[in-house]
């Protein structure tokens, strides 16, 4: 029995990473178009960012900083992503928090300054294997949460299921991932805000996944570098958003 929230609408985001973009990102047919029933949206590198925009796909930086502008070599604002027509932007997802030590607080002025940039914040949260092995995965996200402004979409990224390139890492359970995605719902103050899964979702775990009423959507990383696969996650959310309208 399928129970979706009110309006729901599936975001299928596809997180690059370090990656160049796949082929056939830019062709007529892309897969990584927005469809009419499904919100996709594409997170390259930075400097694919315009190659994306040119392409009319819906693009979003990996991570941006919150001063508009500075003396920080190598860096890229969240003002600049959105002057060159991104629309989202990944705060705090768990590689830039482990190898740029993006904190808590950190993360919490990038989402401010999005919002105030007009970007949507997608806010990544999730705890490591150790911390889920202690029972502490519940603390570990309400503290990642804690200082968040409202108005944001939040991916819940269980880092011990993110695939990190390696295609037979298990996702999440479905039930493990629901469970979650209700307790990250309680949280939050505007409860139709969307709530992402990434770790290892694919072609063919996607549609478990989605089915849960609290997962509106994907971050897929090692999956969405392959169009095909992508195509299926997009078409099996198409899939199950006009079952949820008849
Ligand atoms: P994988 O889909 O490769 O596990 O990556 C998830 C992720 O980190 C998306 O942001």
């Amino acid at each position: 029995m399928l129970t979706p929230m009110p309006n729901k609408r599936f975001l299928i985001a596809a997180n690059w990473k370090m990656h160049s973009p796949p082929p056939g990102f830019d062709a007529a047919d892309s897969p990584y178009k927005t469809e009419s029933a499904v919100d996709v949206a594409v997170f390259p590198s930075f400097i694919d960012l315009s190659r994306c925009i040119s392409a009319q796909l819906i693009t979003g930086g990996q991570t941006g900083r919150p001063e508009p502008s500075g003396a920080l070599t190598g860096d890229v604002s969240i003002a600049q992503l959105k002057t060159v027509g991104c629309r989202y932007v990944l705060c705090g997802h768990s590689e830039r928090r482990k190898n740029h030590g993006e904190t808590d607080d950190y993360v919490a002025q990038q989402a401010i300054a999005a919002l105030e940039a007009g970007l949507h914040p997608i806010v990544c949260v999730g705890e490591t294997a150790d911390e889920r092995k202690k029972g502490k995965q519940h603390d570990v996200v309400k503290k990642q949460l804690k200082d968040i402004p409202s108005g944001i979409i939040v991916a819940y990224e269980p880092v011990w299921a993110i695939s990190g390139g390696d295609p037979s890492k298990p996702a999440a359970s479905a039930q493990d991932a629901q469970d979650m995605h209700a307790f990250i719902r309680s949280l939050l103050p505007d409860k139709a805000m969307r709530i992402l899964y990434g770790g290892s979702m694919n072609g063919k775990n996607c549609e478990e996944l989605l089915k849960c009423p609290d997962i509106d959507g994907g971050l897929v990383g090692g999956a969405s570098l392959k169009p095909e696969e992508f195509k299926k996650i997009v078409e099996v959310a198409v899939a199950l958003e006009k079952n949820y309208e008849s």
